[in-house]
């Protein structure tokens, strides 16, 4: 998979050489590329915002910058990629938007700072590729590279080759919509704190069916959203 990240902070992107992403970069699986949007400025001062039309506090990214640089990128594609650009004004992010863009060969992360982008950037882009516009939650960062960085790290791990063992991908928080089962290591006896007798036991069935049991109680108490409605108790 090949992933192209336009940011004004590349450093950002500096922790994806360590850990799995970093093998996998090294290794050919992912082929990430990090930009500078600064590079496709033509003024002395490297300008990439400016005042908003109608008015208002704050600062919105020129199109001219992020013009340039979705040409440079698209002009290299084999095919019209997918252009994510992380904002809170998107569709929240969920394993399961990760899931989808696992499958394209192309990402194009554009990172917004300061009160977001022009939005003909976003209409630009729509003729290029697909866009869409990705929240990590309900709240607000100074910039879309931290989101960007958790966004790359979960669609990432799901590229077959990432992660070593494929079946550490199964049993995972999200991935049957509830929360993961907890997990415990040796010693069985800790500080005065024994691990649950039925892991002890060798029996499957019941190791399974108390996993199970967990997963359902955890996801009750933390996320009574993420159970369908006949779940609930409501
Ligand atoms: N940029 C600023 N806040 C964000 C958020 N919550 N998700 C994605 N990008 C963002």
């Amino acid at each position: 998979m090949r992933i192209d990240v336009v940011s004004i902070f590349p450093a950002f992107f500096d922790a994806l050489e360590v850990s799995l992403l970093g093998r996998a970069r090294g290794s050919g699986i992912l082929d990430i590329r990090v930009h500078d949007l600064r590079e496709w400025t033509h003024d002395r001062h490297r300008t990439v915002d400016d005042t908003p039309y109608g008015g208002g506090a704050g600062m919105v990214m020129k199109p001219e910058p992020w013009g340039e640089a979705l040409d440079a990128i698209a002009a290299e594609a084999a095919r019209p990629p997918v252009f994510v650009f992380p904002s809170p004004a998107g569709e929240v992010f969920r394993q399961s938007t990760a899931r989808e863009l696992a499958l394209e060969p192309h990402l194009v992360f554009g990172c917004g700072r300061y009160e977001g982008i022009d939005e003909r950037v976003f209409e630009y882009a729509a003729e290029r590729g697909t866009v869409r516009l990705v929240s990590l939650g309900d709240y607000v960062l100074n910039g879309g590279e931290v989101a960007a960085m958790a966004m790359i790290e979960a669609i990432g791990r799901l590229v077959p080759g990432v992660v070593g063992n494929p079946e550490s991908l199964v049993e995972e928080s999200h991935e049957d919509g509830l929360l993961e089962y907890p997990s415990y290591t040796k010693p069985s006896e800790w500080r005065g704190r024994a691990v649950p007798p039925v892991l002890l036991s060798g029996n499957h069935g019941a190791v399974a069916q108390w996993r199970r049991a967990q997963q359902l109680e955890r996801t009750r108490s933390r996320r009574p959203d993420l159970l369908p409605p006949a779940e609930r108790g409501e």
